[in-house]
């Protein structure tokens, strides 16, 4: 893909596409993700009702160079089901976190399919060495992924936030892959 800093970012797998928020994505049912608890506890988020404004002065904050807002779209229908967001530090190191917002997506191997391409833009367009993502340990689907992925967990920060379910601490993993280790799991011998 050729891709220059700022550009959109247009990613398609088989059934979807992982595109860059644009001003007109900013919608109800972007909102209403924030707003639902299921999905912010997965963040370890208190879930939040934003305005309109307040959603959008972030979705537009995203540069598409350092750092990306990347919705993820069903191909059939074009509509928004999750996102990605990518902050890429000055050690071409990636940072990633998902969400699925339509739980009616839940379970249907959204990530392993969009992330898998994502990681290829990330090490072979950018040129990015190393991608990390942070789950809370209760986040057992988010952990399944990434270590179905081929992620190491580096590291686990022990009782580092506080739960917003109920308040008790919970650690935080540290998921890392290389950009060698990626190469070798997409070939198979990973
Ligand atoms: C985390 C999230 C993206 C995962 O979505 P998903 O991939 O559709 O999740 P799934 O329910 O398919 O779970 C993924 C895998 O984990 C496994 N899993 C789920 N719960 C599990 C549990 N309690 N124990 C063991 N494995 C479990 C599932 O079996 C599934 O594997 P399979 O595909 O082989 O069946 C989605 O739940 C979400 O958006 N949550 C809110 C935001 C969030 O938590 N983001 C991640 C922040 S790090």
């Amino acid at each position: 893909m050729i891709w220059s800093p700022g550009d959109l970012v247009e990613i398609e797998t088989v059934r979807f596409l992982v595109r860059s928020i644009e001003r007109e994505d900013v919608t109800e049912s972007l909102l209403s993700w924030m707003a639902d608890p299921e999905v912010m506890t997965g963040l370890n988020l208190p879930e939040r009702r934003m305005s309109q404004a307040q959603a959008l002065r972030w979705a537009m904050g995203f540069d598409n160079a350092r750092q990306f807002f990347l919705l993820v779209c069903d191909r059939t229908t074009g509509t928004p089901i999750g996102f990605f967001t990518v902050t890429i530090d000055s050690h071409k190191t990636a940072e990633t976190a998902v969400v699925v917002g339509d739980r009616n997506y839940w379970g249907k191997n959204v990530v392993m399919e969009t992330r898998a391409a994502l990681l290829d833009f990330l090490f072979d367009t950018l040129g990015i060495y190393k991608v990390i993502g942070r789950p809370h340990g209760r986040n057992l689907s988010s952990i399944y992924n990434y270590n179905a992925m081929g992620f190491t967990c580096e590291a686990v920060l022990r009782a580092q936030m506080l739960s917003v379910v109920d308040n008790d601490r919970l650690d935080q993993l540290v998921y890392g892959i290389l950009a060698p280790e990626w190469a070798e799991k997409r070939k198979g011998t990973g």
